[in-house]
């Protein structure tokens, strides 16, 4: 099949300035790298990763990789320690991602790091992607570039087989060489904790900040929601599906009749619509969080679409 009806292109010069711009503006480019072709936006953009989410299906809003340029980029972004900076000088460019505590003063996106504290970080080693990242000159937040529950693409063919025109531009540049996902490497705790496996093998990370800690230890500390739940949960009890208000409560809306009796309210979405519900998800919650209320009163979001990923973090941040 011809592929630039498929939104296949070549990876020349103007195509990469034309990817960029589409990063820029907010839009959605598939790109290889070493490990599998990757859905990339603009991980500033609340907007541009909700659509990520929206694009790939996901059930969850599951935290993403941020893909930036190189160490110096990623420094602007969290705090390196002694153990990240000798890891990223051993792997980067390459299949490891670093999860460090975020800096205060970090413009990534919340949706991107559903709300978390740390971030997920990695410079790719492959020629496409970082022309990408580095014509874009923004982070770039990349999940696998795969509808939900399907496997990772290793190919351009894979991506446009499996979203299609849903993308903005699938830059082609063939096979990916590792096949496989990033190793990811937890260093917001005391001892380093791999959280999936990788490109990158344990004994690899462990000669060069020594012994990892056994998956079974890493109790009580934020994991990857791949594996065990890590999610971001305010403070404040959630009170979930409210249609009334009760004493001191603040209420996140969603929709244009919200209830009223409130102390504050922050509509998700005054419109009623999901994606800009889910961009707006962490930080309004993040910025009901305060002790002058008693608890934060939620209005039902519809199951469906977006939805269903914004519900799934509602309840858990409900029961935590
Ligand atoms: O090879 C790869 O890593 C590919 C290519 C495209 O670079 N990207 C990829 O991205 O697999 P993604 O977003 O699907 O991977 C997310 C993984 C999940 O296991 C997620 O839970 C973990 O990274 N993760 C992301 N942010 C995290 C955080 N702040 N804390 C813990 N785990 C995090
Ligand atoms: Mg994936």
């Amino acid at each position: 099949m011809d592929g630039e009806k498929r939104g296949l292109v070549a990876p020349t010069g103007a195509n990469l300035d034309e990817a960029a711009r589409i990063i820029r503006a907010g839009g959605l480019v598939a790109f290889p790298t070493e490990t599998v072709y990757g859905l990339g936006a603009d991980a500033t953009s609340d907007r541009a990763v909700a659509r990520l989410f929206e694009v790939k299906g996901r059930p969850r809003l599951n935290p993403l990789i941020i893909h930036v340029a190189g160490l110096a980029a990623a420094e602007r972004q969290v705090a390196f320690d002694a153990r990240a900076a000798a890891l990223a000088r051993a792997f980067w460019p390459g299949p490891l991602t670093l999860v460090l505590a975020r800096r205060a003063d970090s413009e990534i996106s919340l949706l991107a790091s559903a709300g978390l504290d740390t971030l997920a970080l990695r410079v790719p080693n492959h020629p496409v992607g970082r022309a990408l990242i580095e014509a874009a000159a923004r982070p770039v937040a990349a999940p696998s570039a795969n509808r939900s529950g399907e496997v990772s693409p290793t190919t351009a063919a894979h991506v446009a087989d499996s979203l299609g025109p849903a993308v903005d531009m699938i830059l082609d540049g063939g096979p990916c060489p590792i096949g496989l996902e990033s190793t990811v490497v937890d260093l917001s705790g005391p001892r380093p904790a791999i959280l999936r496996p990788g490109g990158v093998s344990d004994d690899e990370i462990e000669a060069v900040v020594g012994r990892l800690a056994p998956p079974a230890e890493d109790a009580g500390r934020p994991r990857s929601p791949g594996r065990l739940a890590s999610h971001y949960a305010p403070r404040l009890p959630l009170r979930l599906d409210v249609r009334a208000a009760r004493p001191g409560e603040a209420l996140l809306a969603f929709g244009p009749k919200p209830p009223a009796g409130f102390a504050e309210v922050s509509n998700l979405s005054p419109a009623g619509d999901l994606a800009q519900a889910a961009a707006n998800l962490f930080a309004m919650l993040r910025a009901l969080d305060r002790p002058e209320f008693a608890a934060i009163a939620v209005m039902a979001i519809p199951e469906a679409g977006l939805g269903r990923a914004i519900n799934d973090r509602l309840r858990r941040a409900a029961g935590a």
